[in-house]
Parts: structure tokens; C-alpha cells; sequence
């Protein structure tokens, strides 16, 4: 019987937390329509209960709330630019999907939802780092919506039962994610380099983000189910490193670690893009009783077995671990060849 389910479980942190779940022998559910998730994210997950489905089906968000007791909400239709493309679909893929699926959570007595949060809510507010207390400044669609969302779920708190009604937030930022169904900029930095193609930086490459390595999302997730409700009900979190490097610096780190000998192309800014991106995360470290940051070097000793891109590059961080000044790579060495 699952006791828990894991919304978008077919995308980069949806399946690395139910992984981290069935790790530690819990029954799981997992919900993805597959518009942006990928069927080869769901290898290893086999003891997991899989459903497809919409989460802008009220009915698809009954059958996958029903005998759970915590929900990861981690699906979305992520993507700034996509956003400003076709914001009528980021809204029914975040807003539409986010508001039925607490309904659901509601009616059938979830004890607490456990929303992923973007970094985009916080604008362009020149403030560093940012904290949990600015003023929300969301200049794209997708950070509206995920905005939205984050209001949605502290308005209307999964149960009244117990402890719960706890809806908890988390702040994430700018995730690297090797697969080409994540939009980040690592990932795509990483696979062009690889194939020896010319890698493109929107704007002048000075803008900065808090790149932030999956363990400690999946962590911070599952610290944010179990910590009491008195804590965190309601309670929006940044999850970050609280470190940040800009994207100029990025591709010199990536242009040593693949190889590349090219230069990036320049072109002009993205609609909607933030300039700088760092998270203060006292916060998170104090409610959830731990500290989320330093990375450690032990994402560099994931398995590096296998052939392709991923799994290049993981053995080129394993190679360079260890020097000080690269807190960038343990998140290249989690890549994992077509699962992530
Ligand atoms: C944003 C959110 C993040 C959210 C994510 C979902 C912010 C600060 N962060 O990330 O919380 O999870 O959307 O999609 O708003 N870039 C290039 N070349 C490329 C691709 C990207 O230069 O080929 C640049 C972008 O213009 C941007 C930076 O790299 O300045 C990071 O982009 P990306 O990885 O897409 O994430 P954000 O849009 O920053």
C-alpha cells in the first residue's frame, strides 16, 4: 500500500525522490503524464506503483491521492522561456494541475503536501541573497504560476486531521539535470560540449545562479515530510547550496572538464531570464534541523560505469575531484546515463 506519491515522478527530482523512497523500503505511487518526463526515468522504480495520468484531470488526482498520507508535488511544466512561449499551458500544467491536486489531497485525507517551489518567484530584485521574507516579484509566466501554486497550497492545507494540514514549500533553484527533458543550462552546456558543438549563452554570461545538487533536494524533501507541522506548515524554504557562479564561469568549468576547445556563441538575453540567483538558506538549515549546504564531493563517486555522454562525464569529475575550487561538479557526477 503506498504511503506516499510523488507527482511528475517521470522527471529529474519527481523519480530521485522516489528512488531515495523505495530506498528506504516505503511504498510509493507515482503519477507523470509524460509531457515533459521520460519512460526511462521510471528504470528502477519497479517497485514502485506507477500511474499515468493528468493532474489537470480532477479525476486522474482522486485516484492518485487515494490511501496516501504525504504527497511529493514535484510536477510542472518547467521553463522560463516556455512560459513566455505558451503561458496558457505553463498555467494549466502548474496552476490548473497544483489546485486539483490538493482538492484531491483534501477529500481523501492526505496529511501533508510537500510543494516544489521555484527561485523565479523572487524576480529581479537586486537584494543577494535572497530570503524567504522578500516581497514575491515574479517577471515570467512561470513564475507566476509556480507562485500561484505555492499560495494555493498554504491556502488550503491538505487535512485537518492530527499534525497535518501541513502544506510545506521549497524554493528550488536552477537544478542541473543531464536529460534533454530538463531545460537547464547545465545539461544542455554539458551534452553540446561533449559532441563537440558550439554551446549558446543568452545575454553577456555575467548572470550567476545557485546550482543546486539533487541529494540535497531529495533530502530536504523528505526531512520536510517528517519534520513537525508546527515547523513547517506553511512555511516556503529555499533549498540551495548558497553559492553561486555565473554562467561565463560555468563554461570554463565544463570547457575543462569535457574537453571543448570552442568558444561559446553570445546571442541576446531570454525573455523573463533573472540575472543573479542566490539563495539564503538559514532558513531551511534551522526548521528542517540540518544544513543543506556545503555539497560534498561525494556526488564525484557516484557509479561512473557505462558508456555515453553522462557517464564521460561523470569519469572527467572523478578525475579533477578533490580541487577546492569546482563546487559545481558533484552535480555533473550525478548524472547517470539516461536516468536522470
Ligand atoms: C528557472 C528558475 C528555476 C526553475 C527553472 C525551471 C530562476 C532564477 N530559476 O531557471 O527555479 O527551476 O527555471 O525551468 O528563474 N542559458 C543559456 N544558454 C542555454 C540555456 C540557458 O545561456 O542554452 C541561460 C539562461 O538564459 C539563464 C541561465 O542560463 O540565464 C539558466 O537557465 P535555465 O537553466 O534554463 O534555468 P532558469 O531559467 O534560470
Amino acid at each position: 500500500m503506498a504511503r506516499y506519491l510523488v507527482t511528475g515522478v517521470a522527471g529529474f527530482i519527481g523519480r530521485s525522490i522516489a528512488a531515495a523512497l523505495l530506498a528506504r523500503g516505503e511504498g510509493v505511487r507515482g503519477v507523470d503524464n509524460f509531457l515533459t518526463g521520460k519512460r526511462v526515468n521510471l528504470v528502477g522504480l519497479e517497485a514502485m506503483e506507477f500511474m499515468e495520468g493528468d493532474l489537470s484531470d480532477p479525476a486522474a488526482c482522486a485516484r492518485a491521492c487515494a490511501g496516501v498520507e504525504i504527497v511529493f508535488h514535484e510536477a510542472a511544466l518547467a521553463s522560463v522561456p516556455r512560459s513566455v512561449a505558451d503561458p496558457v499551458g505553463t498555467n494549466v500544467n502548474c496552476v490548473d494541475a497544483t489546485l486539483n491536486l490538493l482538492v484531491a489531497a483534501r477529500a481523501a485525507g492526505v496529511r501533508r503536501v510537500v510543494y516544489a517551489g521555484s527561485s523565479s518567484v523572487y524576480g529581479d530584485a537586486p537584494t543577494l541573497p535572497k530570503h524567504e521574507e522578500m516581497l514575491p516579484n515574479p517577471i515570467s509566466p512561470y513564475a507566476v504560476a509556480k507562485l500561484a501554486g505555492e499560495h494555493y497550497t498554504r491556502a488550503l492545507p491538505a487535512s485537518t486531521a492530527g499534525d497535518g494540514g501541513a502544506a510545506l514549500l521549497q524554493c528550488f533553484w536552477t537544478l542541473p539535470g543531464p536529460t534533454s527533458h530538463y531545460s537547464g543550462v547545465l545539461a544542455i552546456f554539458c551534452r553540446k560540449m561533449l559532441a563537440g558543438e558550439q554551446p549558446t549563452i543568452y545575454g553577456d554570461g555575467e548572470q550567476s545562479r545557485d546550482f543546486t545538487y539533487i541529494d540535497n533536494v531529495v533530502h530536504a524533501n523528505l526531512l520536510a515530510a517528517a519534520a513537525p507541522a508546527e515547523k513547517v506548515s506553511g512555511q516556503m524554504m529555499n533549498t540551495a547550496m548558497g553559492t553561486r557562479i555565473t554562467l561565463n564561469e560555468t563554461f570554463e568549468i565544463l570547457r575543462e572538464l569535457t574537453g571543448f576547445s570552442g568558444k561559446p556563441a553570445y546571442a541576446e538575453g531570454r525573455a523573463g531570464d533573472i540575472r543573479d540567483s542566490l539563495a539564503d538558506i538559514r532558513l531551511a538549515g534551522e526548521l528542517l534541523g540540518t544544513r543543506l549546504s556545503p555539497v560534498s564531493a561525494r556526488g564525484c563517486a557516484a557509479p561512473l560505469s557505462g558508456t555515453g555522454p553522462a557517464a564521460e562525464l561523470s569519469r572527467a569529475c572523478s578525475r579533477v575531484a578533490g580541487q577546492a575550487k569546482w563546487p559545481v561538479f558533484p552535480h555533473l557526477a550525478f548524472f547517470s546515463d539516461g536516468v536522470y
